[in-house]
């Protein structure tokens, strides 16, 4: 299999290392890219495609498991940028409020998804 990473234009590459530094700084301390392992928050392998609240043994607020969101880019984009207005009683409570930052830990986030 070939990574994803290696075919990219280079402009994505930089972003796709960029959102690996920014998923590290900001999303790290709560949750993994390994399968099965739960932080405070709910591990992130598969996210892209996946419905909210449904990683087995995860820590989920009932918000978040009654919001039947899909994972996608746009979803995420929305509750990444402010959670709690996404999903009224979350508990992750902390944002990314800048869009281009957003995008970088989104695109490595469907990048890591990819291998
Ligand atoms: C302080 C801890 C913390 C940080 C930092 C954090 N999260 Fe979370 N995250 C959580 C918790 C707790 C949940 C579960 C929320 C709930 O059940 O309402 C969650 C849920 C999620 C979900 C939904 C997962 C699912 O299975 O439905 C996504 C996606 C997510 N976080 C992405 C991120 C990203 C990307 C970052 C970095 C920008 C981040 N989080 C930073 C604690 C955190």
């Amino acid at each position: 299999m070939v990574a994803g990473g290696l075919l990219l234009p280079s402009a994505a590459s930089a972003q796709q290392a960029d959102g690996e530094r920014l998923f590290r700084q900001r999303c790290g301390t709560c949750h993994s890219l390994e399968p099965g392992q739960n932080r405070v928050g709910p591990h992130l392998s598969g996210v892209i495609g996946r419905t909210s609240g449904s990683v087995e043994g995860a820590r989920y607020s009932a918000a978040l498991r009654e919001a039947g969101i899909v994972w996608e880019r746009g979803t995420l984009d929305s509750f990444l940028a402010a959670p709690r207005q996404r999903v009224p009683g979350t508990s992750m409570t902390v944002g990314v409020p800048n869009a281009a930052q957003r995008a970088a830990i989104i695109g490595y986030l469907e990048g890591a998804v990819a291998q």
